[in-house]
């Protein structure tokens, strides 16, 4: 895959403020202010300084003097975002933004412009698309694999495949065995709770890297490389329970999901799932790149599905930024039918 060119929109181009304010000599304001060794102070401490004092065309300044010589310097793009965002030039700061999201797909090794405009449609919280880009959500766990688990359970408190555990089990009671299919399974950090209830367990997600950890841990009878909704509408075969732990918040729009998801269902079958709780009607897409959704929508969703709630639940799934991310737990029930005694009322 090529690496995408250079960005090109210049930090100072249309779009853009097109009269800016003169920036003033950063070295001289922090001299004035008399800060030790003002003239011969970082770039990036320069700004820290000045935005601390308020002083924020100075630290500008001293931003725009980093990126003429690093273009993609990330931090001082980030600082200059934020910046532009307190002084009201919002404009300026989602071109800066761009070039963020720019070099984040060049290190992801995506090409093309989908995956940026899906991170710019995050950012601006202009439309979103149904669901995440592709290519950028491989790419981005194909990155994450080797250290997701440690990540998500030692740092982020990571708890929503528990909580999907204990409501499936109110539902179930001591029934076991089941045919199992996971949707987005990751490493398996779920589908390791969910191996004592299977007779068999299917996963199915699309980073080949996510599905290399699964692999190892030898609890899935079969892994599929693919995306949900495609691998869904392109198969048959029914499964008493379908789960997507952490999964639906790529996906903006669930209608056609979760009509899929009640297909391959059998009578009485049972869909578990986690999503972000949002308190707007909908579904919308945040700058974390994750969607989220409210639980009318979700509630609209399963009816158009045929699907009927058996537990709804809020709970904390993990933290972000050492703040806790609320979110839905839902079972869902496919119309009554004759596995329903088995699979419990
Ligand atoms: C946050 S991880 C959660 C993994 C696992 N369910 C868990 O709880 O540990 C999300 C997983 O969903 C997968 N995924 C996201 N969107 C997908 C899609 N449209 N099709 C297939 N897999 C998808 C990602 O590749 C990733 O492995």
């Amino acid at each position: 895959m090529s690496p995408p060119q250079a960005p090109e929109t210049p930090l100072h181009g249309p779009g853009s403020n097109p009269d800016p304010a003169p920036l003033p000599d950063w070295r001289a304001r922090l001299a004035e202010r008399g800060f030790p060794g003002a003239r011969q102070v970082p770039c990036m401490h320069g700004a820290a300084v000045l935005r601390s004092w308020g002083e924020s065309l100075a630290a500008e300044a001293a931003l725009r003097e980093l990126l003429g010589r690093y273009p993609d310097d990330e931090g001082a793009l980030r600082m200059l975002a934020k910046l532009l965002d307190e002084g009201g030039r919002s404009d300026e700061a989602v071109q800066v933004r761009r070039r963020l999201h720019l070099r984040r797909c060049r290190e992801l090794g995506l090409s093309g412009d989908a995956a940026v405009a899906f991170l710019d449609a995050a950012e601006t919280g202009s439309p979103p698309p149904p669901r995440a880009d592709e290519g950028y959500v491989a790419a981005l766990f194909d990155q994450y694999a080797e250290h997701f688990d440690e990540k998500l359970r030692g740092q982020l408190g990571y708890r929503a495949p528990e909580c999907v555990l204990d409501a499936v089990l109110e539902v179930l009671g001591g029934r076991r065995g089941l045919d199992v299919l996971e949707l987005g399974c990751g490493t398996g950090l779920a589908g390791v709770l969910l191996r004592p209830l299977a007779l068999r367990l299917t996963g199915i997600d699309l980073s080949q890297g996510m599905l290399d950890r699964a692999r190892e841990r030898g609890i899935y009878d079969a892994l599929v490389t693919g995306e949900i909704t495609q691998t869904l509408t392109s198969s048959e075969g029914s499964h008493e329970l379908i789960v997507a732990v952490d999964v639906l918040v790529y996906f903006g729009a669930l209608e056609a999901l979760f009509e899929q998801v009640a297909r391959h269902l059998v009578p009485g079958g049972l869909f578990a799932f986690t999503v972000e709780k949002s308190e707007e009607p909908g579904y919308q897409l945040r700058s974390t790149g994750r969607y989220v959704h409210s639980l009318g929508y979700l509630r609209d969703c399963a009816r158009a599905a045929g699907l009927h709630p058996r537990v709804e639940r809020q709970h904390v799934l993990r933290t972000e930024k050492g703040e806790p991310v609320h979110g839905h737990v839902v079972v869902l029930q496919q119309q009554q039918g004759p596995l329903q005694d088995r699979l419990g009322r």
